[in-house]
Formats: structure tokens, sequence, C-alpha cells
């Protein structure tokens, strides 16, 4: 079984990324042909600024290893390593019917955040699809938020495979149902775009100013409270143990939960649970040269790969 997913090296990852994806590929790495990478030629669509871009590489790729992957035990690369997605995405995108890419949502979503509407911005789904495809992934561990994009690289590996003949595996998406979408502080999806983050290495006081700033609503805390539609509650439940949310959920319902002993709670749970990565985090970024070899040596391998695949559609294609 081979399994993709890959992370936009655009600012600093947070826990909707750690649990709608990260940790999902890190479990994956005994028992499936793990393909993990760091997408720098999406993340062109947004950032334009030659140091972010090329130290937010380098953050991504120290976060996704502090965090225990292994690099010996997948393939783990920069997706601009592989210059062969750029051929494959031209390729897909002779076949992909306009109207199939301008119903993506995250487009729009995008340009209404401020995103300068690029055509590289728009055809994003197209290049995601390429990644997946050029690799053959069977599964695609994603948030929600990436379903449509994944169907998006299902028809076009259908398209292509009736129009040309067998060539691409068609994926199936990996959404977990507990992390589908991990609110952000204010109940919308935590999202770098949204700045509604809780950063993963974010630490001391900092880390303190945002859970205390999880909004809640303004019921006394001897009142009843609805867990479910309480983005603290969700947020806890990620890093609780069973028995102890059970224990809260008790005071939700009964009354009795008071949201800023809970925040003070959930700050505790965030830091002993990343406490270790935190420093092998420093570590790796101490030693870029280290960091930078890592890197390439999973593009050579990821670009073994790709070749393959991109040699078979040349030649299906009759390039
Ligand atoms: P962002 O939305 O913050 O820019 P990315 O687009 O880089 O994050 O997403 C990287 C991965 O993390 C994707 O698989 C995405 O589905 C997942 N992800 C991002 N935000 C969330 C969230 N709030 N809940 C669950 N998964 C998420
Ligand atoms: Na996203």
């Amino acid at each position: 079984m081979k399994v993709l997913s890959g992370i936009q090296p655009s600012g600093k990852l947070h826990i909707g990324n750690y649990f709608g994806m990260m940790q999902e590929m890190i479990s994956r790495m005994e028992s499936s042909e793990l393909y993990v990478f760091i997408v720098d030629l999406h993340a062109l669509t947004s950032v334009h600024d030659r140091d972010r871009l090329a130290t937010g590489t380098l953050e991504a790729a120290a976060d996704f290893l502090a965090l225990g992957l292994d690099p010996d035990k997948c393939i783990f690369w920069v997706q601009s390593d592989v210059p062969e997605v750029c051929e494959l995405t031209w390729v897909l995108s002779t076949l992909a019917p306009m109207g199939l890419i301008e119903r993506c949502h995250s487009y729009k979503d995008k340009v209404a955040k401020g995103i300068m509407p690029s055509h590289g911005l728009f055809s994003y789904p197209v290049l995601m699809a390429a990644d997946i495809l050029l690799y053959q992934a069977d599964r695609v561990p994603v948030g929600k938020d990436q379903k449509q994009h994944l169907e998006v690289a299902r028809d076009l590996a259908q398209k292509f495979n009736n129009e040309f003949g067998e060539t691409f595996t068609v994926p199936e998406p990996a959404i977990s149902e507990t992390t589908a979408i991990v609110p952000g502080l204010d109940g919308q999806k935590m999202s770098k775009s949204y700045g509604n983050t809780i950063p993963i290495f974010m630490e001391g006081k900092e880390l303190k100013k945002r859970v205390m700033a999880i909004e809640t609503d303004a019921t006394p805390v001897e009142d009843p409270k609805d867990p479910a539609n309480c983005n603290l509650f969700k947020l806890m439940k990620l890093f609780a143990t069973p028995a102890r949310m059970e224990e809260i959920h008790g005071l939700y319902v009964n009354g009795g939960a008071a949201y800023g002993y809970l925040k003070l709670e959930l700050l505790e749970l965030i830091n002993d649970k990343f406490a270790d990565a935190r420093k092998k985090k420093a570590e790796f970024l101490a030693d870029p040269a280290e960091l930078r070899a890592i890197l390439a040596k999973g593009g050579q391998k990821a670009r073994e790969k790709a070749v393959v695949t991109l040699d078979l559609v040349r030649d299906r294609v009759g390039l």
C-alpha cells in the first residue's frame, strides 16, 4: 500500500496539520510504503519571499523529523526537487475540464482572503493531482478541507486511464472522522490563513496567550453547557485521556466546567505532548546541512519513482 501526503512550508505548522495529517502519516511508517513531501511549488502560489520560502521548507522538514518521521522508513523530500511533477501537471491540465477546476472552493476562498488570483493558484488542484498520480499513491491521508482536491485527482486519473489506457492508480482519500476538521481559536477550521492557529512548536507565554484566547461562550461556571458546540472541548479531546474526557463531559452537562481552568489544563497537555519534539526540532535546526542532506537523499529516491511513471505517460500520449 502506497500512502502519500504533503504539507505546505508556508507558515508555522499547527495542531490542525498535526492531527489532520502528520500524526497519521508518522503512524504509517512501518505498515506502508510512505511518501511524505514538502510542497514548496504549492507554497509559491502564496509566498513570494525568497527567504521565507527557503527557511519555511527547512523548518517544515525539522518539524516532521522532530515529531518522529524516520527518513529511512519513508521517502521524504521537497516537491521541487522532482521537476517531473511539472511535466505531468501540464499533461494532466490538457485533460482537466475547466468546469471541474472552476468548481473547486479553495481558489475562491483563498482569493477572498487576499491571495493574488494567479493562474498557478487556480490550477493548484492539477499540480496536486500530479503530486499524487506521479507516485501511484493508493491512499492520501488529508483533512476534510482537501477532499474536493482529491476528487479532482481521482477524476483526472480515470480520465487519463480511459483515454490512453491503464496508467494511474486511482487514489482513495483517508480522512479520519475524529480529526477531520480541527477547530481554531475562533471555532472556524484551524488554518494558517485564518490566523486562528495553535502552532505545534510555540512555547511559553506566547502559547499561553493563544490557548487562553480560545473563544468560549459566557455561560456561568455552575450552569450546564453543550460540549458538542464548544471548540475548547473539541481541542481538549485531542489531548486528554478518554477517562479525563468523560469527567470533563460530566462537568459540561451537569455544570461546573470552568473554561479558564480547562484552558490551563489544555496548555499543560500541549506542553507535555510536544516537549520531546521541541528539543529534537532545535537539534535538527542547528544542523541545516544535515537537514539538506536528508532531503536531497529523499529527493533522489522520489525521482527514481517519478521517472518510471513519467516515461509511461510520455509513451502513452506520444511525447
Ligand atoms: P493550512 O490550511 O493551515 O494552510 P495546509 O493546507 O498546509 O494547512 O494543510 C496541510 C495538511 O493539514 C492537509 O492534509 C490538511 O488537510 C491538513 N489540515 C490543515 N488544517 C486542518 C484542520 N484544521 N483540521 C484537520 N486537518 C487540517
Ligand atoms: Na488547507
